[in-house]
């Protein structure tokens, strides 16, 4: 039987990778940090068939101690510090977890066990405010009309991190792919764009809106949603297909890095249209703009073309936009 060490695996994308590789009979050991109230919400329906072990990816320790015991075959990282607005008010802990934790993963798996596949998620945010622009031509299955130029990122977009966030995902980035080369570890980075889900954490724009949208679509009593800038733009997925693209990323032949994304784009307001139409209402009559939800720093626009994932991978994601809403919003 083969194994797989997740890390972050109580987070949103973790529960739906630990499906995804129970499914295929893969023995899944699932690293949890201790936490005072129970941090285990998303995976109590799949618990008794995951190995659990504790400890705390800033904690060298433990890391080590789980891949002594465990050796395995396939390593995900999905830990973090996730939360971009947190990063500015914590950026010593967003680097503790996001690059000084997989400092910790990869080079035990460089002294212990280098035989492990690794996969490190990596992130658009990494962008920033970089895109390149392209006009009449074609990504994968998405066919772009001819007279449209498209502004996008790609494997080949240079990075240029907007928030500590970010550059402590630029730094684990380039760590990894400095590890797969300088010691030849199988080690593939999948540069994610939003993914979202019914499992998504509150604080995040698309389930902050979702939840609010239920609890008025339930008659409950609520004030107005507040929220900072939704002129932004997000190319966002359904967090099952990100979990599928990494599955497929860490089986290729040869280690190497792909973007997994939509390639649509869509504002924080055509995500509250979406939302408040699906319910019969008018996001205009409920929503006021805080301006201390602003960020210091902005990312105002990301779109994906995951051509490389789509054709080296054959991976297409199963859900479009609306669907997605739809599934956040009936859960
Ligand atoms: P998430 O829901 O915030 O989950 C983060 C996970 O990391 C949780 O299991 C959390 O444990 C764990 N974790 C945090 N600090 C830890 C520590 N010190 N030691 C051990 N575990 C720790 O994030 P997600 O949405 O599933 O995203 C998964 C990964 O993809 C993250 O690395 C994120 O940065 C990256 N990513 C996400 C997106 C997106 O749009 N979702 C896009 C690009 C990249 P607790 O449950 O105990 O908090
Ligand atoms: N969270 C939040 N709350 N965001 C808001 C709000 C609000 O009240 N109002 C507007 N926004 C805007 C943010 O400024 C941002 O432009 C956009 O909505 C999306 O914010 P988030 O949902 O917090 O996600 P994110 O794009 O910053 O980061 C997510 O995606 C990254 C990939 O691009 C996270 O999942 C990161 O971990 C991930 O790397």
């Amino acid at each position: 039987m083969k194994t797989a060490l997740i890390f972050g695996i109580t987070g949103q994308t973790g529960s739906y990778l630990a499906e995804i590789l129970l499914e295929k009979d893969i023995q899944v050991i699932g690293f949890v940090r201790r936490t005072s109230t129970n941090n285990l919400s998303r995976i109590n329906h799949i618990l008794s068939r995951l190995t659990i072990e504790d400890g705390d990816i800033t904690d060298a320790h433990s890391v080590y101690a789980v891949f002594e015991k465990y050796k395995p075959d396939y390593c995900f990282n999905l830990a973090a510090q996730s939360f971009v607005h947190t990063s500015f008010n914590q950026p010593d802990l967003t680097f503790q977890v996001n690059t000084s934790g997989v400092i910790n993963i990869i080079e035990a798996i460089r002294t212990i066990s280098p035989h492990t596949r690794f996969l490190q998620c990596s992130t658009s945010e990494m962008y920033g405010q970089n895109y390149e622009e392209r006009g009449k031509w074609q990504n994968g299955d998405i066919i772009l009309a001819d007279t449209l130029t498209v502004r996008y990122q790609d494997e080949n977009t240079a990075l240029q991190g907007e928030s500590p966030y970010a550059i402590s995902k630029i730094a684990s980035h380039q760590l990894v792919q400095l590890y797969r080369k300088a010691y030849n570890l199988f080690a593939v980075c999948a540069i994610s764009f939003n993914h979202e889900s019914p499992r998504r954490g509150q604080e995040f724009v698309t389930q902050k809106i979702i939840s609010y949208v239920k609890k008025i679509s339930s008659g409950a009593p609520v004030g107005k949603l507040k929220l900072g800038n939704i002129e932004a733009s997000r190319d966002w997925s359904h967090a099952y297909d990100m979990a599928r693209g990494y599955w497929l990323a860490i089986n290729t032949d040869k280690p190497d890095d792909y973007v997994f994304s939509s390639g649509h784009t869509h504002t924080v307001k055509e995500f509250l249209t979406v939302a408040f139409g699906l319910i019969s209402k008018k996001w205009e009559d409920y929503v006021e703009i805080d301006p201390s939800l602003f960020r210091p720093s902005e990312v105002p626009y990301l779109r994906g073309i995951s051509t490389k994932a789509r054709t080296k991978l054959n991976w297409r994601p199963q859900y479009d936009f609306v669907d997605l809403v739809e599934d956040m919003l009936k859960e």
